[in-house]
């Protein structure tokens, strides 16, 4: 079997996987949670490297040609380094090909993409965690594209917790939504569009819906990075074509297994089973 890797630091990712599948359910999919290190929000760079490249060898030692970053934080702070300094030497082009043999993808580029076209007023908010703020990825993706969109970025350090520990529903997670918006909203607001940056937050749609303005659009990014992979693989053959299409989908975690398979089932909506793996 080739699959299609999907990486996050916990859960998240897993709202990324639904759309992947509902856009591209073809293809078989080996989705891999670090739970046991999670979060990676408040970490530095470098642990979140060293993190997100075991995790993508991993998923590239199991068969996978071609992994998606589902997470913002290692797509803002580890994709790049991967990208330019470890696939060209690890993974050399094949001949005939000018780009490494393995692939890695993330989220924010294909967000940072769709916003100049979904925001009006030209001013935008981000929620995300503090090392997905901190790294500015954002502001320097949406400059390059939509220059004239204004940018402003609130870190909710509070909110990943809740999701992970199941407080989503909870009036501990209307305590820090409704404190998170409101300062994002205060700091500029013109804002008609928020992007939630960070693939645990589609979890907390609707309390973000409750305390943001009615006008405000939100984003979730699953659609945009669905879309973007199955334009990538149209555009790149040579990773596509060996793809097996068998529409299954394997979990793995680097916690128990038994308590992953619960929480992985609240957020894919049907039976989870997953393995224990160690990194
Ligand atoms: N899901 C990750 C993201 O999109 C963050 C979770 C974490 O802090 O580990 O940023």
């Amino acid at each position: 079997m080739i699959p299609i890797g999907v990486f996050d630091s916990g859960y998240g990712g897993l709202t990324v996987l639904r759309e992947i599948r509902r856009h591209l359910p073809e293809y078989d999919y080996l989705y891999l949670g670090d739970n046991a290190r999670a979060p990676y929000g408040p970490r530095s760079f470098e642990r979140v490297y060293e993190f997100t490249l075991q995790a993508v060898r991993r998923l590239f030692d199991m068969g996978c040609p071609l992994v998606i970053l589902a997470c913002n934080t290692a797509s803002a702070k580890a994709l790049r380094t991967i990208q330019q300094r470890d696939l060209p030497h690890l993974f050399p082009p094949a001949a005939g090909e000018t780009l490494p043999s393995r692939r890695v993808l993330g989220v924010i580029r294909p967000t940072a993409e769709v916003v100049g076209s979904l925001t009006h007023t030209r001013h935008i908010g981000i929620v995300a965690t503090q090392g997905t703020v901190s790294s500015r990825t954002y502001e320097l993706e949406i400059a390059k594209l939509s220059p004239d969109v204004v940018v402003t970025a609130q870190a909710c350090p509070m909110w990943v917790p809740l999701v992970e520990n199941h407080e989503f529903d909870s009036q501990g997670a209307d305590f820090f939504v409704q404190r998170d918006i409101q300062r994002l909203m205060q700091a500029d607001p013109l804002i008609d569009t928020i992007i939630l940056g960070c693939t645990h937050f589609p979890l907390l749609l609707n309390k973000v819906r409750a305390y943001a303005p009615a006008h405000v659009r939100l984003i979730s990014q699953g659609e945009y990075v669905a879309r973007s992979l199955g334009d990538y693989l149209h555009r790149h053959p040579a990773i596509d074509q060996p793809l097996t299409r068998g529409s299954s989908v394997r979990y793995l975690t680097t916690e128990q297994p038994a308590s992953f398979s619960a929480a992985a089932t609240i957020f894919v909506g049907q039976p989870v089973e997953a393995e224990h793996i160690d990194l």
